[in-house]
């Protein structure tokens, strides 16, 4: 597989693979440091971003290359040229690209038709990077026997979910998806292609509308922003409304597993999808997750640029 435009694409061997190089990049961080010598990789970026920036350019300096950081603006497709002759053109230039943009369609466009790998920086669709980066986190605290465990997501169905979802089923997790009914839920689509996933690898798949029981006994308890990038303004009284129930609490993390831990993708809104308290508490891993974008992001970029990614399309 030359791309990775979906956490569904993954196999769990290549998933594998990718968490023990990224471990290894977080002790070793320099031990690939002549694989882009003298090379360059794009990262084009539509939506703001923190955290998926910092840790792509510092991946690829990590990795002895240079980074190209271009704003959704910056390029011509602003101004009409299309998708694919813009694929071709950064093809010649850079090694890879890591993009981060609206529709999944276009991600899938740049990646057919361009030479070099293209990475999936997030869309509104998913978010694969950041599904590596919470394994790693997941594996260094649980290790790798996670039968009997629940892992939930609470809040808003969206691109977090999807990868939540897709990644959690490929390993053959427990997962759980704590999202009203409607409007806010995972799309139908997600949750049958996860539990087709789920089934071939022993996992499961829930979505509920009850919170309470989803985090009844759950190993971790993860949640992202309500609003995210790009969603309608006008639905914001009315998803707040929706979503106030699934906001992470003292009280709702008093229902989950002794050992249980608190994540988030970042950035986080402190008194809406999570309490101050469960955020900046010993239970919360939001620090080790946001490190691991880099070390995971670095080993997409060392096998996708060996061509080692099998993937299952
Ligand atoms: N988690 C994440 O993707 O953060 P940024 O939007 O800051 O890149
Ligand atoms: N769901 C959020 C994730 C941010 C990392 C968004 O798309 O804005």
């Amino acid at each position: 597989m030359k791309d990775l435009l979906r956490s569904q694409d993954l196999l769990k061997s290549d998933v594998e693979m990718l968490l023990a190089t990224a471990s290894e990049f977080a002790s070793e961080p320099l031990k690939a440091s002549n694989l882009l010598a003298n090379k360059t990789v794009a990262i084009y970026m539509s939506k703001p971003s923190t955290r998926t920036r910092l840790a792509s350019e510092s991946a690829v300096a990590h990795l002895g290359g240079t980074p190209i950081f271009l704003r959704g603006d910056d390029l011509q497709i602003g101004r009409g040229e299309t998708i694919a002759d813009t694929a071709k053109v950064i093809s010649q230039f850079a090694e890879a690209l890591i993009i981060r943009t609206f529709a999944q369609s276009d991600v899938d466009e740049l990646g057919a038709n361009a030479s070099i790998p293209v990475i999936n920086g997030l869309t509104d669709y998913d978010h694969p990077t950041q599904a590596l980066a919470d394994w790693l986190t997941i594996r260094e605290v649980f290790g790798k026997d996670i039968s009997g465990r629940k892992f939930t997501y609470f809040g808003d169905g969206n691109n977090v979910t999807t990868a939540w979802l897709m990644m959690g089923a490929i390993m053959g997790a427990h997962v759980v998806a704590a999202t009203p009914e409607g409007k806010f839920a995972p799309k139908r689509e997600v949750i049958e292609l996860a539990s087709k996933l789920a089934l071939e690898s022993g996992g499961r798949v829930e979505v509920t509308s009850d919170a309470r029981s989803a985090a009844s006994g759950a190993s971790v308890l993860y949640t992202d922003v309500w609003m995210s990038m790009g969603d309608p303004e006008a639905d914001r009284i009315e998803k707040e409304k929706a979503l106030a129930s699934y906001s992470i609490s003292d009280e709702l993390m008093s229902l989950a597993s002794k050992d249980a831990i608190f994540m988030h993708c970042l950035p986080a809104h402190r008194g809406q999808e999570v309490s101050a308290s469960v955020m900046d508490s010993p239970a919360s891993k939001i620090w080790r997750q946001a490190y691991h974008r880099r070390t995971t992001i670095q080993a997409i970029l060392y096998h996708s640029l060996r061509g080692e990614l099998k993937g299952r399309i």
